[in-house]
Order: structure tokens, then C-alpha cells, then sequence
């Protein structure tokens, strides 16, 4: 094996050099999140190379859940992935035997660390870097795989502009690093936007390179429009409710569109490939409002003309909800799930607060976990929430000033949406950025200092607590999805986190003006692409190795379906083509059993990839994800050569045709109030060359980067 036979680190290698200084073996490089802290010995650096293995301590390698040597095995594809190095399996070695050249050792008992409100954590590790080994020691299984992101993250800063020479050296030293809180987490609204397992479990890993530990996956809502919920067609309104019941169970009825369901074996595939990463799922079923999925099932449950909102005092509404846990559950791995419990009636204070109090018994008792609920403004002379329940913040003003919460004794988690939220593609009025601000995430405290979970609002010093507060658990980000499926595509999400959880990360683990080695927002700029390009486990980028000339394929005449190596090419691209569709009015479809059936021809699929489809007619592009077409308000002629190219970038697909430029556009609907036009970013369907169905000539066909 070469160096950079990998196509990852050499298009870091491509990309950013000159960014860094020459001399690798001088310091720590700056990462994501920043290392706590870090003395550098001044020794030769440790090695990457082909010779390298991965060992765990014999006497830890079943600790933990998942365990040391789990933890090991993940890290072991990766580095193969990154570096493309054969790394030999995991081996098990006693402490006395790790001394073996190029061994990166993972062991346990690191002591003394605690986030900082003081609790002791096993999130946190020690480092030891010498030209011989590098050594890990978790202070529990969860801190060493935080150990093996940073150790990724130096190769991926080491290996640029290291040459070619086969090996990548991470500067000696030794350090140790524990994260400042416990909850490090992104919600997806996965309720009014189908996603499939594959996507979320990928957002996991891409989470876990920046030291993220929880999803909090929202997966029961409807959308909102105010006319058509209080009017005769509130049924027409999009709801879901995304664990699909067993057969025969007593909530089958909830169910309306099995294909947007994960069963419970898709599910329990996508949440241990998240905890094989350190990322643990947090479901959420939000009752009793936003419960429009409820309602269409059992009407006589909704308060009247309110189709979202639950009676709680109809005898029915709790043992159906209790029905729904019951049946999910036994599924969930975490130890806490939320219950939602978010804009309901204030009016209805008290049947609201004795319901979240019984969920919180009753979830307890069923299964161990404990709740989590919304902060909501539901004030009550005589009764008050559990301490038990966890309050989730996210809007000034209600009756969850988090800091009053917290001096009452209540747990805490942030996500406000002044700094904390974002909506699939854009928001109403532009209320949330498109990405966290950057400007607030580095500068919005009321002082002036950076975002960090203690910081509630940029305006009052008062509603702010302390790093060390014991009662505030953490942070939560949230991408919400009001506008529903035809919003956005799945990588459209990506985008907008991508870089969002990045820099989310590195305040949730470091905090703003705690530590001294804190990133700046220079040199959080100075490493993102690079790192983000080298994320390993998936490949949301959809980037390719490099190509001679950028070009990915380019064919003169495609007279047949054909196939290319790349199932789907992210943008930036240009995929061009001369296409003359047939004026058939029938074609013949070829059968299993070597005959053929005439069918109306609708000019079939020219492109087909793993994320999008480009159909002849009206050239709509669909994402297969949810099926959903998005045409261009133009018709190819029949029995004639047009020259296309689609250009696309993150933000926007165009095509231009003969001088004039169609965009691929959607239509919010916001609220039902208005439509808004949205640009649609797609990425190129590369897999399949005259794909399905097509008939007529496709020429000049090519597909280039940029
Ligand atoms: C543990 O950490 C605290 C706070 O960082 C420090 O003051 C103390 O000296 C450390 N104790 C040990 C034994 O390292
Ligand atoms: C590999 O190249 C780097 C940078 O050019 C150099 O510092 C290092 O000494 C080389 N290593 C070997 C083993 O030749
Ligand atoms: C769900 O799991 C089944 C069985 O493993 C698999 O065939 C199917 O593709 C999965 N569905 C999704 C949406 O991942
Ligand atoms: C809720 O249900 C109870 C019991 O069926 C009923 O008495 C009450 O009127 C309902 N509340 C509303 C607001 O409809
Ligand atoms: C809180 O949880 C503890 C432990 O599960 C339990 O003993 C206690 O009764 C709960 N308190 C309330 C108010 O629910
Ligand atoms: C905190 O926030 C609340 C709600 O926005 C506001 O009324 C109050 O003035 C703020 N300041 C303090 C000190 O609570
Ligand atoms: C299709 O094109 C052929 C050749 O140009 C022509 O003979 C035929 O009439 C056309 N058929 C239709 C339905 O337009
Ligand atoms: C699921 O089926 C419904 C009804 O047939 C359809 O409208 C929807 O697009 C399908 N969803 C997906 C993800 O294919
Ligand atoms: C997208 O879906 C909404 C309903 O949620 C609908 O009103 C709108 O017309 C759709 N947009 C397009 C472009 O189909
Ligand atoms: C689509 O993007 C282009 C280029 O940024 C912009 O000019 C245009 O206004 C956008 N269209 C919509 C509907 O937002
Ligand atoms: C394909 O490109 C070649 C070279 O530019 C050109 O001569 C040829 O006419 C093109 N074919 C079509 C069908 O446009």
C-alpha cells in the first residue's frame, strides 16, 4: 500500500496545502473539538504507517457497552478507511506487551475526570504519544473512543502536506481531555420529514468524529396550517408516527403510510450503529399536542376542533399513550427517552403536569428510563413536575426560565432557539439561519464571548448560568422540518448540519472561556474542511477520488444502460448531455420470461444514482428517498438533439438549455400562510446511464467535478 491510497486523505492533501505550517511534528494540530490540554515532549512523533497496529488491554476489553474492544474494532476500520493502510485485526495485549513498535494501545483508568459541574464522567481520557505507541487510557470505554477521534483527527492534520513518502507522524507528547458536559446532542425532526435508517445512522457517525455523543430523534408531529386543522380536511394534514407496530399490536391503527415506518429491525440497526460510535438514540413521541398521528387514528380523543392536541381527560387519551410506549419501548437502548409534552393549553395546566408525572412513573416503572419533556409555559397554583423529568429549553419567555428551573432544582438542557435551532432549507422570515450562526456561536454572549450550553440568551446576563452549574445537563442542537418532505432532500440536512455540528461540538466540550485551549474561530476555520472532507464511517460529502481533469466519465454515444463505479457524486458538478427522446408512444418492455410487453412510454429515467433520478419528462429530478418529483417547467422535444447541462451546487441545480437557465425549484408551504419558492440542490445521479425506460439517442454525456 501507498500513502493517500486513500481517496479521503489525498483530497485532503490536495486541498490544503500551504494551510498549514511544513512541520508536522511541531505541536498538537488544532482539531474538533479542542483537546483539553496537551505537552508536547519534544521526541521524534509517532508513526502511521503500514506496520501500525491497533491493540486493546487484555484486562478491559470487555468493559463497557459498547465495549473496549468494540470500540477498537470500529477505530480499526476507520483508520483502514482514512489511511488505507492494512491494519491487522484488534489484537489483545497485557499492559506489559504494548510496548510492540507502532502500536496504538486502548486501555482503561484514567482518573479525575468530571465535566464541569464536577460530575465524575467516563467521557474522559489521558494520552501518551512517543515514536513507539500511543497510548490511550479512557476513564471508561466511551472516553477511549473519544481518544480514537482525536488520534484521527491528527493523522487527518498531520497527513497534509506530509508528501508521499508513506507515513504520517502525530507529534509526541501527552495530554488528557474530558468533555464539559454530559448531553452533546442533535435533534432531527424526523416526524415531518421521512428519513431512512441509513441516513440518520450516518449522521451519527459523522457526529461521533466531532465527540457528539446523543441523537434525539423526533419522531412523531404533524405539519401545521391553521385552516386546514380547525376546518372539515384537518385529516389531509401530514402526520406521522415512525416505529411501525408489530402485527396484530393494539396501535396498528396508528399507522397511515407503512413505507414511511422503520420496523423494529430497522431501527435496532441504525441505533447500535450509532452506539457503536459513543452515539446513543434518544426517541422522542411527542404527546399530547402535536399529536395529529393520534387523532386520525382515535378522533374522539382530540379536544375539540384542536385535531393536534390530546383530551387529557378523556378515560382513553393515557392508556393509549401508554400504548404506544408499551409498545416501543423494549426497543430503545438509551436510558432516557422524551415524551415531547410541548405547546399545550395552558389553561389545561394541571391535567398537563399530572400527565408528564405519571409518564415519567410509568416509563420508570415499565422500563427503568427516565423522561424528558419540553420546557412549556404551564403554570399551576397547586400542582409541579417531577425533579425527575429533565426540562429541555428552547423558548424565552414561558414558564421554563432555565435558570429559575435550575435554583428550584430542576435538570437541564439547552436548546434555545435563538442560538440552537434551524429549519429543512429555510425558515419563516428568516427567524433561523440556514447554519448556526457563527457570529452568535463565537460572539454571542452578553459579554461578548462565545456560545456555550450556560448561555441562554445574548441579552441578560441573568437568565445565564455558570459552566459549573450542577443541574444544567448539556446541549441539544435541532434541525426541525416544518415544511415537510418535498423541503428538502436527506443530504440537504447534511449540509445544513455539517458544518453546524461542528461547531456545536467543539462548544459543547470545551465551553466558551473555560479553557485556555479553546479554539478561536480563526483556527476552527483553519481545520473544518480538512477534517470534515476526512470524517470517516460515511460519506454524506458523496465525494469521489480525485479525477484526471476533474472529469468522473465522459461517453461519446450511450446506445445501451450502463453503469458507472460512482452510485451518486455530491456537488459542485456538471453533468452534460445531448439527448433526442423518441416520439414513441408505446415501448416495448423486455419480461423475466424473455418476452416483451408494449407500455405507454413517458420518456422514462436518462440518470439514476443512489440520491436522485432524472426522468425525461419535464426533466424532474426525484429523490428516491421519498419518492417525490421535482420538475423543471420545460419539455424536452421529441425527435430532436438539445444539448443540456445541469450545473449543481449545495444551494441549487440549474439547467441551461440552448442560452436559457431553468432552476429545480420547490414550493414551501408556509403554515399554510404563503409559498415560498426554494432552490433544490441535487446530488448527480451517476450509477445508471440510460437508466429505465428510455427511448432514443443519448450523446456527449459527461460528468465533471466543480
Ligand atoms: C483533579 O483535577 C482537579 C481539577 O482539574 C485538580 O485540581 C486536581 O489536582 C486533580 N487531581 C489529581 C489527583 O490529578
Ligand atoms: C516523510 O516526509 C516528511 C515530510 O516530507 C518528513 O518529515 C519525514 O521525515 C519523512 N519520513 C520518512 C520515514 O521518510
Ligand atoms: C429495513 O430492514 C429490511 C430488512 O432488513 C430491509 O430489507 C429494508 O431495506 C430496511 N428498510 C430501510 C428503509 O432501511
Ligand atoms: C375531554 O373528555 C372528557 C371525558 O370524555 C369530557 O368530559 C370533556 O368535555 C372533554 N374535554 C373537552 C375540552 O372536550
Ligand atoms: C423519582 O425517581 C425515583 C427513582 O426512580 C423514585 O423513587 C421517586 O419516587 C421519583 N419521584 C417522583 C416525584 O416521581
Ligand atoms: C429572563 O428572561 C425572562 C423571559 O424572557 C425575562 O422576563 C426576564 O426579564 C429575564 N431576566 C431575568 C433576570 O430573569
Ligand atoms: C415520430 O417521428 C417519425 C420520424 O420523424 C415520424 O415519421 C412519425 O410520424 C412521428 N410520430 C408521431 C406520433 O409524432
Ligand atoms: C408512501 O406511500 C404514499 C402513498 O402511496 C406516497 O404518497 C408516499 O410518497 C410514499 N412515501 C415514500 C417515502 O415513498
Ligand atoms: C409541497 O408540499 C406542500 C404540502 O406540505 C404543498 O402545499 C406544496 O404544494 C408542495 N410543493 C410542491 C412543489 O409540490
Ligand atoms: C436560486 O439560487 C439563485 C442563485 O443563488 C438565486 O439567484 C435565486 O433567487 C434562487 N431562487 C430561489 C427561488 O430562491
Ligand atoms: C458530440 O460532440 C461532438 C464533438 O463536439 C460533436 O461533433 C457532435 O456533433 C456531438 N453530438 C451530438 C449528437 O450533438
Amino acid at each position: 500500500m501507498t500513502l493517500f491510497s486513500s481517496h479521503k486523505l489525498s483530497l485532503v492533501a490536495l486541498t490544503c496545502i500551504g494551510l498549514l505550517h511544513p512541520n508536522a511534528a511541531a505541536s498538537l494540530h488544532p482539531q474538533i473539538p479542542s483537546v483539553a490540554s496537551f505537552v508536547n515532549s519534544g521526541a521524534p512523533g509517532f508513526v502511521l504507517s503500514t506496520s501500525t497496529q491497533v491493540a486493546v488491554d487484555s484486562a478491559f476489553q470487555s468493559s463497557g457497552s459498547p465495549s473496549l474492544m468494540s470500540y477498537a474494532q470500529t477505530f480499526r476500520d476507520d483508520l483502514i478507511s482514512m489511511t488505507g493502510f492494512t491494519v491487522p485485526e484488534v489484537k489483545s495485549l497485557s499492559m506489559e506487551d504494548s510496548a510492540s513498535p507502532s502500536t496504538i494501545f486502548m486501555t482503561l483508568g484514567a482518573t479525575n475526570h468530571s465535566y464541569f459541574n464536577g460530575e465524575a464522567t467516563e467521557e474522559g481520557y489521558d494520552f501518551t504519544i512517543s515514536s513507539q505507541s500511543y497510548i490511550i487510557k479512557g476513564s471508561g470505554a466511551n472516553g477511549a473512543w473519544w481518544g480514537t477521534r482525536t488520534l484521527l483527527q491528527q493523522a487527518a492534520m498531520s497527513s497534509v502536506g506530509s508528501g508521499s513518502n508513506g507515513s504520517i507522524t502525530i507529534p509526541a507528547g501527552s495530554g488528557s481531555d474530558t468533555p464539559g458536559w454530559e448531553i452533546r446532542g442533535f435533534m432531527i425532526d424526523a416526524a415531518r420529514h421521512w428519513f431512512e435508517p441509513s441516513f440518520l445512522a450516518d449522521m451519527c457517525i459523522y457526529a461521533s468524529f466531532f465527540k457528539l455523543n446523543s441523537l434525539h430523534l423526533h419522531a412523531s408531529d404533524n405539519l401545521w396550517d391553521q385552516n386546514l386543522i380547525s376546518g372539515p380536511d384537518w385529516r389531509e394534514l401530514y402526520s406521522a408516527f415512525r416505529f411501525q407496530p408489530s402485527e396484530g399490536s393494539p396501535i396498528a391503527g396508528i399507522i397511515l403510510l407503512p413505507n414511511e415506518t422503520w420496523s423494529k429491525e430497522n431501527f435496532t440497526v441504525l441505533q447500535s450503529t450509532c452506539s457503536a460510535h459513543g452515539v446513543a438514540i434518544i426517541p422522542e413521541i411527542d404527546t399530547p399536542g402535536h399529536s395529529l398521528a393520534i387523532t386520525k387514528w382515535k378522533p374522539e380523543l382530540m379536544i375539540p376542533n384542536t385535531p393536534d392536541s390530546l383530551n387529557l381527560s378523556h378515560p382513553d387519551t393515557i392508556p393509549t399513550i401508554k400504548a404506544l410506549w408499551d409498545e416501543v419501548l423494549p426497543w430503545f437502548s438509551a436510558s432516557e427517552v422524551s415524551i415531547g409534552a410541548d405547546e399545550y393549553d395552558p389553561a389545561l395546566a394541571d391535567a398537563y403536569i399530572s400527565f408528564v408525572n405519571e409518564m415519567s412513573t410509568y416509563i420508570s416503572s415499565k422500563s427503568g428510563k427516565s423522561i424528558r419533556a419540553w420546557g412549556t409555559n404551564e403554570p399551576s397554583s397547586t400542582a409541579s413536575i417531577s425533579k425527575n423529568v429533565t426540562i429541555q429549553h428552547w423558548d424565552f419567555p414561558d414558564s421554563s426560565v432555565p435558570v429559575q428551573l435550575m435554583q428550584r432544582g430542576y435538570r437541564v438542557i439547552n436548546s434555545e432557539q435563538q442560538f440552537l435551532y434551524l429549519d429543512g432549507k429555510t425558515s419563516d422570515k428568516g427567524q433561523f439561519p440556514v447554519e448556526l450562526d457563527q457570529a452568535l456561536m463565537w460572539g454571542g454572549a452578553p459579554d461578548g464571548g462565545g456560545w456555550a450550553p450556560n448561555i441562554f440568551t445574548r441579552h441578560d446576563p441573568h437568565n445565564n448560568t455558570d459552566p459549573s452549574n450542577p443541574l444544567l445537563r448539556g446541549s441539544i442542537m435541532a434541525i426541525w422540518n416544518d415544511w415537510g418532505n418535498n423541503a428538502t432532500t436527506p443530504l440537504e440536512i447534511y449540509y445544513q448540519l455539517a458544518r453546524s455540528l461542528a461547531v456545536f461540538a467543539e462548544k459543547v466540550w470545551a465551553g466558551s472561556g473555560v479553557r485556555e485551549t479553546a479554539l478561536t474561530q480563526d483556527q476552527f476555520n483553519s481545520v473544518y474542511a480538512t477534517l470534515n472532507a476526512a470524517a470517516p464511517g460515511q460519506n454524506l460529502n458523496r465525494a469521489v477520488p480525485p479525477q484526471p481533469n476533474n472529469v468522473v466519465f465522459q461517453y461519446p454515444t450511450v446506445a445501451e444502460p450502463q453503469t458507472s463505479a460512482f452510485d451518486s457524486v455530491g456537488p459542485p458538478y456538471t453533468l452534460t448531455f445531448t439527448i433526442k427522446p423518441s416520439n414513441a408512444t408505446e415501448i416495448s418492455v423486455p419480461l423475466l420470461d424473455g418476452t416483451s410487453m408494449r407500455v405507454p412510454y413517458d420518456g422514462g429515467v436518462i440518470f439514476a444514482g443512489r440520491d436522485s433520478k432524472l426522468h425525461v419528462q419535464s426533466l424532474a429530478f426525484e429523490d428516491p428517498a421519498t419518492g417525490i418529483r421535482y420538475p423543471l417547467p420545460y419539455a424536452l422535444p421529441a425527435d430532436e438533439y438539445t444539448t443540456v447541462a445541469i450545473h449543481a451546487t449545495r444551494s441549487y441545480t440549474y439547467a441551461e438549455i440552448g442560452g436559457s437557465v431553468h432552476w429545480w425549484t420547490t414550493d414551501l408551504d408556509i403554515w399554510g400562510e404563503y409559498m415560498k419558492p426554494a432552490n433544490m440542490s441535487f446530488a448527480a445521479p451517476s450509477h445508471f446511464i440510460r437508466a429505465e425506460g428510455f427511448s432514443g439517442e443519448l450523446h456527449n454525456v459527461s460528468l465533471v467535478l466543480g
